[in-house]
């Protein structure tokens, strides 16, 4: 947080399927899979694409969160099923070492690309929902600290969580 890349707007990917789309992806999944997180945006290590990569399995940073399938997601848009919103907590490996209270809509369809072209179209709710709404905000220069609606609900996570693995994030 702070890096002015980060405020940016991303470009759409307008090639599939090439020897550096791959290599992005590796590099962000080793990124991911280093830091724990639930998911990582192009941005966040530099690069300025529509680009984002998420899924949960077992994690310890997220012990209750139920499963989210390992996903590269591409060009994505993101259509609002209703208005139903619900605050949860989240973290960012941009802001390391805290937590933040963000309010997100629990349903949601979406649709792009995965690395090869070919076209993703999902609905997704709860924790799910929440990661790629976290992930796809990275593409239009939001921070999850921006979302926050009560600034008291935001802070460090060892003061939040006292005696819970904070992580590297
Ligand atoms: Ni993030």
């Amino acid at each position: 947080m702070g890096d002015a890349r980060l405020l940016e707007e991303a470009h759409a990917v307008e090639q599939f399927d090439t020897p550096e789309l791959h290599a992005l992806i590796k590099d962000m999944r080793d990124t991911m899979e280093d830091l724990d997180g639930a998911g990582l945006a192009a941005p966040q290590i530099g690069v300025g694409l529509q680009l984002v990569i998420f899924g949960v399995e077992e994690n310890p940073r997220y012990p209750d969160a139920e499963p989210v399938p390992q996903t590269v997601l591409i060009n994505p848009k993101l259509l609002k099923v209703d208005d139903v919103m619900e605050d949860g907590w989240e973290g960012c490996l941009s802001v390391p070492g805290m937590r933040g209270l963000v309010p997100r809509f629990v349903r949601l369809q979406y649709s792009g690309f995965d690395e090869y072209g070919k076209p993703i179209e999902r609905t997704a709710e709860g924790f799910h929902a929440r990661v790629v709404q976290h992930e796809c905000d990275h593409l239009i220069g939001v921070l999850y600290p921006m979302r926050i609606r009560d600034m008291r609900q935001f802070g460090f996570t060892e003061e939040l969580f006292p005696g819970e693995d904070p992580g590297d994030d």
